[in-house]
């Protein structure tokens, strides 16, 4: 398989991007063959589109001054990520992840990266459509597939790979369920998602800044060029990996804590529960590393009530403790044991960071933060407090 880099001059808004790319081949001395995959990026195809923005021109809203706050961006830029997404996830300072129309993308894809000073580029209006189109004018009567182009990370890894966002004369993604691996297992989740390895093996040769090679020709790849003008597939949020697992709240137990769980096992036999019969245990891990366990503490008045995690906390502010690292809950229940609320409001008041170890007699066991437990709680600093 070959990559064959297209150097044209810089693409500008308006350009005609098909005639600088023939004009870039011809001086190249190239010129398409069937089975040739053109692959431009996204951005090139995007400014000649005229999808380039001035800051200036941009008045932001409301909702966009306020995120672009929270988010540490220019407001002007977070109105047109606003403009151009579905709905916005979340995000560290500097970048908010979108959702728009299935892809996940940083900051919808908007950046000024090979923009001119003070603009910014966005995404190709329909990439599907742009892909289609340039090839219409590119394939004459060759048989070719076009793909746009873009690069994004993967979670928690360094660098960009290859992504495409449209593509055309090809499988985007190929099935290969059904076809053996190396011990004559069925593969039963595999898909290989082609045209995104083909945008990184385009990216080896057109790099991401002054290369001036908006466009490579790969040759002899291994893909069948065929008349498909389908959409790139996704898969619904709730079928994704990464967002099911990074949603906050509990994640399984995996160890850590095994002498506090212990503890809030003893601490039932602790319990005061002549009324319910419900025995529940917790242990407080302080962060001076001693160890306050409770079981609960009924009442014939039920609200009177103290939780065995309330009772434990209790037990360590009046030995003088102030900072906590974790609790372990037990109690039998069918599934891991719950904080009620209240004992999550108890728990808030001395760190979000807090580490909640929830088990039953069973050993099923998550864990979560106290912040993952109760979203958006009322502390000391809603009354402007800095506690
Ligand atoms: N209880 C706790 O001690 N901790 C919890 O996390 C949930 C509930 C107690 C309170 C009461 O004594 C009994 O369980 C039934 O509500």
């Amino acid at each position: 398989m070959q990559v064959l880099g297209i150097k044209t001059d810089l693409i500008k808004v308006g350009d005609d991007l098909v005639g600088a790319l023939k004009k870039g081949m011809a001086a190249a001395g190239l010129s398409l063959q069937d089975g040739d995959i053109l692959v431009v990026s996204e951005s090139t195809v995007a400014t000649s589109e005229g999808r380039v923005f001035k800051l200036e021109d941009v008045s932001p809203g409301d909702l966009a001054c306020s995120l672009a706050a929270r988010y540490h961006k220019d407001p002007r830029e977070m109105e047109l990520i606003l403009r151009e997404s579905d709905e916005i996830l979340g995000g560290i300072p500097g970048v908010v992840l979108t959702l728009n129309k299935g892809f996940l993308y940083p900051n919808a894809g908007i950046d000024n990266s090979n923009a001119p000073p003070g603009y910014v580029v966005l995404f190709p209006a329909d990439a599907q459509k742009s892909a289609m189109e340039i090839r219409k004018a590119m394939a004459g009567d060759k048989k070719i597939g076009v793909i746009i182009g873009d690069s994004r990370t993967h979670p928690l890894r360094l660098g960009c790979v290859g992504v495409a966002l449209g593509c055309a004369g090809l499988e985007a993604v190929e099935d290969a369920r059904g076809q053996k691996d190396l011990f004559g297992r069925e593969l039963k989740i595999t898909r290989k998602a082609v045209a995104d390895n083909l945008v990184s093996a385009a990216q080896i040769v057109m790099g991401e800044g002054d290369e001036g090679i908006p466009a490579v020709i790969i040759r002899d790849a291994p893909v069948q060029i065929r008349e498909v003008s389908s959409e790139i597939p996704t898969i619904p949020p709730q079928e994704c990996m990464y967002l099911g697992a990074l949603r906050s709240g509990p994640r399984p137990y995996t160890g850590g804590y095994d002498d506090l769980i212990e503890q809030a096992k003893e601490a039932m036999n602790d319990a005061y529960a002549p009324y319910s019969g419900f025995k529940v245990g917790a242990a407080l891990l302080c962060k001076s590393g001693r160890i306050y366990s409770a079981g609960n503490i009924e009442n014939a008045s039920s609200g009177a009530d103290i939780c065995a995690e309330r009772a434990a906390v209790a037990k360590a502010i009046a030995s003088g403790e102030r900072e906590f690292e974790a609790v372990a809950v037990v109690g039998n229940t069918p599934d891991p044991i719950s904080p009620c609320g209240i004992c999550r409001q108890s728990l808030m008041e001395f760190g979000k960071e807090i580490q909640v170890v929830m088990v039953n007699l069973k050993g099923d066991a998550v864990i979560a933060s106290i912040e993952d437990l109760l979203p958006r709680a009322f502390t000391g600093r809603c009354m402007g407090l800095k506690i």
